[in-house]
């Protein structure tokens, strides 16, 4: 099943264009989509982040998403070392690998905040299937009980460390299952069986929703534009969620793009990618913010949005512990598929680096993962004053998990970004980036513009801006 090998020997990789394009919608679907764009869109005001969220991604998103395939393909390998191979056949100096590095280490620093909350996933499927033994299949979920007892699930799980923990190490785990077995028979795996089950799922779910709850208003709370609501902060919190839910800026989709064999169009491929996530976002938006209306409760309910919201949402829904149930499984398939990328950048990186075996890569990266993520597990509960790096005003307040979500979206995922635009838009020799981009004429033109100068641009603006606000 390999192809895209440059040197004789077989490398593992997508065994289709197909194959490539579920996985690499597979990382970008995920709890970005259903847990983090609701809950940004909500702390971040609504309509004047959304909007500018699609600008992010067409304008910005899109064209480095294709940048960063482009470089694993051309490159063939881990994330650095590609760059570094591509900054060689440049002419260049090796030093560009710092970039991937970075990105490898922000890979690395999502994985234990993501299979933290793939954690909380785990925990209400077990919550709906409990809920299904009880009560039967045609009624609500949770029949009988108030919406309070609903809500309180999330800040009682958040109160026990020890099965936040659990639940922590029970998701890595089986990321790191999925991940020691290799690229076409592990990964692809996930992302060609979980993928499509979860877009039926979800359509069935968003076609439900749209008939209940309160539509129009969570319309035109997702999609008014109010430009005084459009500070630095909302700006830099957008193009964050742009980068996260993109999976971009760190390293993944370089990974990602290595095992992409020669006859796949990449430019089209990211389109489609960069579509299909936005999609599931809006979508995701549409589906939670008329529960939350319809309920009475606040939008700007933060990390709990998701898993507060909607099974309220499902109490009042006929066979709703069957489609609660449904639900949280299929968060978990999108989680999966995007853990399993997370994992595999820094993998691929320590695999090469240290030349050992795929399976002793992943374990090395899967036990630092695990026990970063502890602290952050734990700083719901047991380590909530542990706040470190509170000096600094990003990080105002934050315990572990806040810093490593902050951290990764916004900051090492905007520099991320840039410096593959300066990269792709720079320093590596033409000749190269035009055999690989898949555009022709006037497209390609645009793309190199936007790469050149628009991401570097209003990205180094929107960082200033929004981290150093008091700056307007
Ligand atoms: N894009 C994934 C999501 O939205 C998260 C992710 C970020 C995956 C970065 C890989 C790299 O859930």
């Amino acid at each position: 099943a390999a192809i895209g090998s440059s040197g004789a020997k077989a490398r593992d990789g997508w065994s289709s264009r197909s194959a490539f394009i579920l996985a690499a919608v597979g990382s970008a679907v995920g709890l970005g989509n259903m847990w983090r764009f609701p809950a940004e869109a909500g702390a971040n005001g609504g309509g004047a982040f959304v909007l500018f969220y699609i600008l992010c991604v067409a304008l910005i998103g899109l064209p480095i998403l294709l940048s960063e395939t482009l470089i694993g393909r051309h490159g063939q390998s881990s994330a650095p070392e590609s760059v570094r191979r591509i900054a060689k056949e440049s002419g260049k100096s090796s030093h560009w690998d710092t970039l991937a590095s970075f990105g490898v280490l922000g890979a690395f620093l999502v994985l234990s905040f993501y299979c933290v909350v793939g954690g909380w996933v785990l925990y209400y499927i077990g919550v709906f299937a409990q809920d299904l033994f009880s009560t039967g299949v045609t009624g609500g979920a949770f029949e009988g009980r108030p919406a309070g007892d609903i809500e309180a699930l999330l800040p009682s799980l958040f109160g026990n460390g020890g099965l936040m923990v659990g639940l922590h190490i029970a998701f890595i785990a089986i990321t790191f299952y999925f991940v020691s077995r290799g690229v076409s028979s592990g990964i692809e795996w996930v992302a060609t069986w979980l993928m499509p089950a979860f877009f039926v799922l979800f359509l069935l779910i968003t076609i439900y929703g749209a008939f209940t709850g309160a539509f129009s208003e969570a319309l035109s709370y997702l999609f008014t534009f109010d430009a005084s609501k459009l500070t630095g902060a909302v700006m830099l919190a957008a193009v964050g969620q742009a980068f996260f839910s993109l999976s971009l800026g760190v390293a993944g989709m370089m990974t990602y793009g290595a095992y992409v064999g020669r006859d796949v169009n990449l430019a089209g491929t990211s389109g489609i990618i960069a579509g299909a996530d936005t999609a599931v976002a809006l979508l995701a938006g549409l589906c939670i913010f008329p529960i939350v209306f319809a309920a009475g409760l606040e939008p700007n309910g933060g990390p709990g949005l998701m898993f507060q919201s909607l099974p309220i949402g499902f109490q009042s829904m006929p066979f709703g512990s069957v489609v609660g149930l449904l639900f949280f499984v299929m968060v978990f398939f999108a989680a999966l598929t995007s853990s399993v990328s997370l994992m595999e950048a820094p993998t691929a990186w320590l695999k090469d680096k240290a030349k050992v075996t795929r399976p002793m890569a992943t374990l090395i990266v899967t036990v630092a993962a695990l026990l970063l993520g502890i602290l952050a597990a734990l700083s719901f509960n047991d380590l909530s004053d542990f706040q470190p790096f509170g000096f600094i005003p990003l990080f105002e307040g934050q315990g572990m998990f806040d810093v490593l979500d902050t951290v990764t979206s916004k900051v090492l995922m905007p520099i991320g970004a840039i410096m593959t635009a300066l990269f792709v838009g720079w320093v590596a020799e033409r000749r190269l980036i035009d055999s690989e981009n898949g555009l022709s004429g006037g497209l390609e033109k645009v793309w190199l513009f936007l790469v050149r100068w628009l991401c570097p641009l209003a990205l180094i603006t929107i960082l200033i801006v929004g981290i150093f606000p008091s700056i307007l």
